[in-house]
């Protein structure tokens, strides 16, 4: 089954060809950070507004470069939640024309369910059951992956997403937005034991997280700094600041596993691109002989390809939608 699938739900605007949920025939993103950096962070009606110029000419270069036409295309699928929602509608409401046009079937998809199936395009063994985190700019979850549309949450961030986390101490630092990406990038060359931060934990709630109170650390530590004229030592900053992220994740991640006895674990969203994470996620899953799945760096942030992959087994579990297709700003991921 070839699936034509359209990701809008933040900063890029992406549409990818998937045969089958695992092969991919072209993924085309279009990055909108340029437009956004000197805000520092995403401004949503700029969002809105690129992904309206941007969807026609990427639609059409991932149909060009998978060499296929509409004629070839079984069936649209769209992130239709969650995300910003009014760069949501351009996604959906491109998807709905596509398929009323061409009398396809639409495939609604959730942007995170989207994100665990990065690893189903690299990893064509890769099969649930298997137990995943998945860390984004939105999004901090650990879930029970049952089966392709069957999910059960063990554990979420209480404030704070990761990333968010990431851009928002990143922003204090005067680095460029996404910050998660520079402050990474620091870190490798840093000592992670120079800055002490918080665990992010939530009393009684061992798998969950509360990422507001290490930023509120880091932001602290950083004006404190600027007040008294010292000088931070931004590369030992972010290796510490990285590390206390990096840890409360891979610690939670592997109670989970120990608790439920998955032996298959799947790293996934946009901080899944963090080598510090990556790096100590496998050294911890090869000393207790648990398979790492993380996707390769290109599939790591947004892009239509995982909508495509996921949107193939939604299909195939009988989760298309009609013409009232609406997009959400928020929605669970196991409903
Ligand atoms: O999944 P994603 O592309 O978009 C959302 O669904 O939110 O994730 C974006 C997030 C941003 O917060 C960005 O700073 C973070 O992923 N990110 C990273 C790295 N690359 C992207 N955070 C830490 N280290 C990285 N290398
Ligand atoms: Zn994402």
């Amino acid at each position: 089954m070839t699936i034509f699938a359209i990701e809008s739900s933040c900063d890029e605007t992406s549409a990818a060809v998937v045969i089958d949920g695992r092969k991919v025939l072209s993924n085309i993103v279009a990055s909108q950070i340029e437009k956004h950096k000197i805000y520092g962070g995403v401004v949503p009606e700029i969002a809105s507004r690129e992904h309206i110029a941007a969807i026609s000419g990427v639609a059409r270069e991932a149909l060009s470069q998978a060499g296929v036409t509409m004629e070839d295309i079984d069936a649209v699928a769209v992130t239709a939640w969650p995300g910003l929602i009014g760069a949501l509608l351009v996604g959906v409401n491109f998807a709905k024309g596509l398929a009323l046009s061409y009398q396809k079937p639409l495939i609604p998809v959730h942007h995170i369910r989207g994100h665990v199936a990065a690893n189903y395009i690299a990893f064509p063994e890769l099969k649930p059951p298997f137990l995943a985190l998945v860390v984004s700019g939105g999004h901090t979850n650990i879930i029970e992956v049952r089966d392709y549309t069957d999910y059960n949450v063990l554990g979420q961030t209480r404030d704070d997403a990761a990333g968010e986390c990431f851009d928002k101490v990143a922003r204090v630092m005067g680095l460029q937005y996404p910050g998660g990406v520079q402050i990474g990038k620091l870190a490798e060359k840093g000592d992670d034991k120079k800055y002490h931060f918080p665990s992010p934990s939530v009393d009684g709630e061992p798998l969950n997280f509360s990422f507001s109170g290490l930023k509120t650390a880091a932001i602290n530590l950083l004006h404190n700094a600027d007040q008294k004229s010292e000088v931070i030592d931004k590369e030992s900053f972010s290796a510490s600041f990285n590390r206390a992220v990096a840890d409360s994740l891979v610690e939670r991640l592997i109670l989970a596993a120990e608790k439920t006895g998955y032996k298959a674990i799947v790293l996934a969203g946009g901080v899944s691109a963090n080598t510090m994470l990556r790096d100590e996620l496998k050294s911890e899953c090869d000393r207790r002989k648990m398979t790492l799945y993380m996707p390769p760096l290109p599939l790591c942030g947004d892009n239509a390809a995982m909508i495509g992959s996921q949107g193939y087994y939604e299909y195939l579990s009988g989760n298309t939608a009609g013409m009232a297709l609406n997009a959400k700003a928020s929605k669970e991921l196991a409903i």
